[in-house]
């Protein structure tokens, strides 16, 4: 498919509008705002005019091809990359501004990463694990700790495994043992990058009901990247596609599987003919 039919045939939804749009306001919505934003690596533009809003309390499902540039949203958002235009807005604090890494922790302190891979240190136990970022990023004691590792532990089903090592489990509770490790926190924000990749349909089923009761349980918004319809159509409030450097659809799940935009459309129904190679 050639560049214009691609432009054609998507109906970019208009969501903030470049740069000079309402200042987003602390405690209110939206919660989060990439306005504008480019980003590339020498000559690889990943992105040129991201434009996005987050509403506070949804989960929000982003979807688009191998390598369009999602995951690196999510580390634009977190300060793991840095923008090179535009901007990014957390709470009414303008992120893409941050000077300092006291800043950063302090937003990190709200917003969670569970990363692809479950990304565990295999040579600590697995209380050590969820532990990790509660010694990391605050001044708790022991028991505290413990409470919160037990309880996390407990919501991800896993009770009892605390004195295990990653090897001794299986790759499913590994990546519940990852997921416990970045509530540890109680986080606002729940970034996830494909928490269901490479898991067998069981599984992927539980870790769609985690990211529901997570939701419900800590009231927090969630931004979940993933290639899983199964997983998309079970959680999402709204789902955006990221396409050409930009968010090119956003919408309902409704909406966006029966969309007039043939690239959503097909993207959403596995369709081989929609990207050609
Ligand atoms: N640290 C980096 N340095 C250089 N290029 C990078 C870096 N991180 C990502 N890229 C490039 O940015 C583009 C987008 O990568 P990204 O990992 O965000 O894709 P993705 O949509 O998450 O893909 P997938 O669905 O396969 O995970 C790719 O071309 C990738 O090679
Ligand atoms: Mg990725």
């Amino acid at each position: 498919m050639s560049a214009t039919t691609v432009d054609q045939a998507i109906e970019r939804t208009a969501i903030s509008g470049g740069t000079d749009g309402p200042v987003p306001q602390k405690g209110k919505d939206p919660l989060i705002v990439y306005r504008n934003v480019g980003k590339a690596f020498g000559k690889n533009v990943v992105y040129d005019g991201l434009d996005l809003e987050v509403r506070r309390g949804e989960t929000l499902c982003v979807i688009g091809p191998s390598g369009v540039g999602k995951s690196v949203m999510l580390k634009l958002l977190t300060g793991l990359l840095a923008l090179d235009s535009g901007e990014i807005w957390f709470d009414g604090d303008c992120v893409s501004e941050y000077h300092s890494d006291a800043e950063y922790l302090a937003m990190r302190r709200r917003v969670a990463m569970v990363f692809q891979g479950a990304a565990l240190f295999d040579s600590l136990t697995v209380y050590e694990n969820v532990a990790y970022p509660l010694r990391e990023q605050f001044d708790l004691d022991e028991s505290e700790i413990a409470r919160r590792v037990t309880e996390k532990l407990a919501w991800v089903g896993l009770p009892g495994v605390e004195q295990k090592k990653p090897a001794e489990l299986s790759g499913g509770m590994k990546k519940r043992v990852g997921l416990a490790r970045s509530i540890a926190t109680d986080p606002e924000v729940i970034l996830y990058d494909e928490p269901t990749t490479g898991l067998d349909p069981v599984n992927i089923q539980r870790i769609n009901g985690l990211i529901l009761s997570l939701s419900e349980r800590l009231k927090c918004t969630s931004v979940i990247v993933t290639h899983e319809m199964s997983t998309v159509f079970a959680v999402a409030d709204r789902i955006a596609f990221v396409y050409d450097k930009k968010i090119a659809a956003v919408g309902e799940p409704e909406a966006m599987r029966t969309s007039r935009n043939s690239l959503v459309r097909g993207f959403i129904a596995g369709d081989p003919d929609t990207f050609g190679d």
